[in-house]
C-alpha cells in the first residue's frame, strides 16, 4: 500500500447499496454564487499575466469573488435554500447539514449559521474541513449516517471563499480560485435505489505541503517565559507542478479502482464529474478512460476552482441545464491540499414528487 490512508465500501451496481438496508438517493440541488465577476484580462492589470496564459494553462476564464453583503454563510444558506426546494422539502424535514469547507465565516463553524438561517431547526449541523476533495468526503460521511438510519434528510453543502486567502499579488495561485457555494439535498432511500454505488477516499499528510493555507507563527508574550501562539493563517501556498502531478496520477487511478470494485464499464458512465482546477487535468482523466470531451462536465472558464464547491456546483448546473437526468449515472473525484483525494460512483435521482 502507499503512503496514505485509505477507505472504501463499494457495491455492484447491479443492485445493493452501500448497506444491505438504506441507500441514498440525490433529489435536489443548488447553488449561489457571487455577482462580481472577474476576468483574466481584469487580473492581468493586478499581476504580470495574460489571458492567453491562464486560458492554455488552466482553462479558466473567469471567476467569482464575494463582495461585502455575500458572505460565505449567505451564499451556502442561499445554495442550500434552493436545494431545499428543489427537492420540495420544508427546513423542518431537514435531519442533518454537513458544510464542507476551507474558508469558514467562523472556525468554530459556520453550519449552525446556515441551519438557523434555512430555519432548520431539527437538523444537526457541523463543518468538514477536505478541502477540495470536502464536499465528497461530506456526501460520503451522509451517505454513512443514513445507510445507518441516524439521519433520512441531509443538506450537503460545498462552500468556499478562497478570495480571503490567496495572495493577490502572487500570480501563480490568485489567477485559479474563485468563490462560490453549491448544496445537494439527500434523502434515505430502498437500498436497490441508491445513488451512492460505491466510493474510495485516500489522504496522504505526508505531502501536505505542496498546498496549505497554514497557521502563521507568530507568539503573543503572556508573562515571563509564557507565550501564546497568536492566531492567523497565512495565504495559500501552492506547488502547482507537484499538485497537478499528483492529480494526474492518482485521480485516474482512484476512478479505475471505483470502477473495478462497482463493476462498471467506463462506458456505461453518463458523466464524469470531477473536480474542477484544470481543465488539462480533467483532459487528462478523461482520456484515461477514452470518454468523449462532451461527457466530461467543465465550468472552469466561467468558475475557476471553488474548492469544495465545484463537485456540487457542476451538477446543479448540468441538472438545471438538462444535461444530467435522473437515473444518470457520474464517476466523481474530488482531489487537493491535505493531501486528499477521493471518488464516488453516483445516480442522480432527482426531486421525488
Ligand atoms: O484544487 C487543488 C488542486 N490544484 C490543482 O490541481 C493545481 C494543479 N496545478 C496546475 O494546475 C498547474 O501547475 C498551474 C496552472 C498552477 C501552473 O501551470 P504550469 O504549466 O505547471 O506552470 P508552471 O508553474 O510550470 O509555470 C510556468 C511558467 C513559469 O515561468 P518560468 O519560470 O518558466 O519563466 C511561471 O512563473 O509560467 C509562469 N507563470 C505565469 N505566467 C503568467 C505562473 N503563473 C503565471 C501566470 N501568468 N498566472
Amino acid at each position: 500500500m502507499p503512503p496514505g490512508v485509505s477507505l472504501s465500501i463499494t457495491a455492484p451496481t447491479s443492485g445493493s447499496a452501500i448497506s444491505p438496508g438504506l441507500g441514498l438517493a440525490l433529489v435536489g440541488c443548488g447553488s449561489a454564487m457571487p455577482s462580481t465577476s472577474l476576468s483574466n484580462s481584469d487580473l492581468s492589470r493586478r499581476v504580470e499575466t495574460s489571458d492567453d496564459w491562464i486560458r492554455s494553462r488552466t482553462g479558466i476564464g473567469a471567476r467569482r469573488v464575494a463582495g461585502a453583503d455575500e458572505s460565505l454563510t449567505v451564499l451556502a444558506s442561499r445554495a442550500a435554500r434552493t436545494a431545499l426546494d428543489h427537492a420540495g422539502w420544508n427546513p423542518a424535514d431537514v435531519d442533518l447539514i454537513l458544510l464542507a469547507t476551507s474558508s469558514p465565516d467562523d472556525l468554530f463553524g459556520t453550519a449552525p449559521r446556515i441551519q438557523a438561517a434555512l430555519g432548520a431547526t431539527g437538523a444537526v449541523a457541523f463543518d468538514l474541513t477536505a478541502a477540495c476533495s470536502g464536499f465528497l468526503f461530506a456526501l460520503i460521511t451522509a451517505g454513512q449516517y443514513v445507510a445507518s438510519g441516524a439521519v433520512r434528510r441531509a443538506l450537503v453543502i460545498g462552500a468556499d471563499q478562497l478570495s480571503r486567502w490567496v495572495d493577490w499579488d502572487d500570480r501563480r495561485t490568485c489567477v485559479l480560485f474563485g468563490d462560490g457555494a453549491a448544496a445537494v439535498a439527500v434523502q434515505a432511500c430502498p437500498a436497490e435505489e441508491s445513488g451512492l454505488l460505491g466510493f474510495r477516499m485516500r489522504s496522504d499528510g505526508s505531502r501536505h505541503a505542496c498546498l496549505t493555507l497554514a497557521q502563521t507563527e507568530g507568539r503573543e508574550p503572556l508573562l515571563d517565559g509564557i507565550s501564546a501562539q497568536k492566531g492567523g493563517f497565512a495565504p495559500i501556498q501552492m506547488n502547482g507542478q507537484e499538485v497537478y502531478k499528483f492529480a494526474v496520477r492518482e485521480v485516474p487511478q482512484i476512478l479505475a479502482d471505483l470502477l473495478e470494485h462497482t463493476n462498471t464499464q467506463a462506458g456505461q458512465l453518463d458523466w464524469l464529474l470531477l473536480h474542477q482546477a484544470n481543465q488539462r487535468i480533467l483532459d487528462a482523466v478523461a482520456e484515461r478512460f477514452a470518454m468523449a470531451p462532451e461527457r466530461v462536465l467543465s465550468n472552469l472558464a466561467h468558475y475557476g476552482n471553488t474548492s469544495a464547491a465545484t463537485i456540487p456546483l457542476m451538477l446543479d448546473e448540468a441538472v438545471r441545464d438538462g444535461r444530467v437526468r435522473p437515473g444518470h449515472l457520474l464517476a466523481s473525484s474530488g482531489f487537493g491540499a491535505g493531501l486528499s483525494w477521493g471518488a464516488a460512483l453516483l445516480r442522480w435521482s432527482g426531486p421525488r414528487r
